[in-house]
Formats: structure tokens, C-alpha cells, sequence
């Protein structure tokens, strides 16, 4: 019986480190992002458009979306390397998201001419971004 429990209790452990693994990304740049920047990124209607979608109190911006998850406090639930990855790609933990995939070339359908193998955003974007979202900390 205890034999069947240690062997219960490394499968799970096996499980869930993998899952753990799976949804982080390193960092895309050398320098650490710079949160003041990450802030413009965010709002900017032409960039990130995070906005659109999501909403997030320390965002000074009036117009914020409900599409997507409050952003509040996410630094409470999710790690920098996990927030980056969700960012970087999210249609690679839920094929059905409609988050946008800020920092990939392969396997875009419909891109115009002068956007082929360019990111939405540059890894300097995304980093700002991540250092942005990180520094809320305090579930505000
Ligand atoms: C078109 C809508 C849309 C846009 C634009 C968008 N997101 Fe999302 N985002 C979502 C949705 C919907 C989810 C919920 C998870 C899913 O769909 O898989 C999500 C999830 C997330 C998560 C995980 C939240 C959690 O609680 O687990 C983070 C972090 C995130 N988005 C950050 C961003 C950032 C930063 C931007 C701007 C660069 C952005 N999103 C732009 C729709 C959007």
C-alpha cells in the first residue's frame, strides 16, 4: 500500500514539474525591462493594445477591456518567466485564445508583405512589458 502511494506521489511530482516547465520563457533581451516603458507599451493603442482586452488599475488609461482577464495582481499568480510566456505566444497553452501572439513568425496565416517574419512587438517591447506587469506585486 505505501509502495502505491510513493509511486502515486512521483507520478504527480513528475506532472506537474513538466506542466510548470512547459508555460516559461527566458528572457529576450540582456538588460532587464524597464517598467516605465512597459507602461507606454501597454496603453498604446497601436502596440500592445493590452487595453483592448484587459484592464488593469495602475493603467491610467479610461477605456479599459473586459475581453480578457483583469491584469490586477497577476504578479501574485504568475511569475515573470510565465507572464512572458504568455505574451510571447498564448495560443501555445489555449489553441483557442484570442490574445494575440506578440513575439512570433512561424505560423501566421495572412500576413501583409511588409509584416512577414517581423513580431508584433520587439523583445525590448516585451521585456518593458513583463518588468511592467511584475512590479505589481501587491495585487493592485
Ligand atoms: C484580443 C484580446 C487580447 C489582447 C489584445 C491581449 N490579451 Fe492577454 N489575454 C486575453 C485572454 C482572452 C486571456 C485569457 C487566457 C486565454 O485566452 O488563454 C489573456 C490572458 C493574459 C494573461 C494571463 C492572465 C492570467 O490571469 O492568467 C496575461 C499575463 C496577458 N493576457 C497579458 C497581456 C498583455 C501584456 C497584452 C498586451 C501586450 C495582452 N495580454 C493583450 C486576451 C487578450
Amino acid at each position: 500500500m505505501i509502495r502505491f502511494f510513493v509511486f502515486l506521489a512521483v507520478i504527480l511530482l513528475v506532472f506537474s514539474s513538466e506542466t510548470f516547465a512547459d508555460d516559461r520563457e527566458k528572457a529576450l533581451t540582456t538588460e532587464p525591462g524597464r517598467s516605465s516603458e512597459g507602461k507606454k507599451v501597454f496603453n498604446d493603442r497601436d502596440k500592445g493594445h493590452c487595453l483592448l482586452c484587459h484592464r488593469f488599475s495602475r493603467s491610467d488609461e479610461s477605456f479599459q477591456g473586459t475581453i480578457g482577464p483583469s491584469l490586477d495582481g497577476i504578479a501574485t499568480k504568475l511569475d515573470a518567466q510565465q507572464i512572458r510566456y504568455r505574451i510571447v505566444d498564448n495560443s501555445r497553452l489555449n489553441s483557442q485564445t484570442l490574445m494575440p501572439a506578440y513575439f512570433r513568425t512561424e505560423g501566421l496565416v495572412q500576413v501583409a508583405a511588409e509584416f512577414k517574419g517581423k513580431t508584433v512587438l520587439s523583445a525590448q517591447d516585451v521585456e518593458d512589458l513583463v518588468a511592467y506587469l511584475v512590479l505589481d506585486r501587491k495585487g493592485r
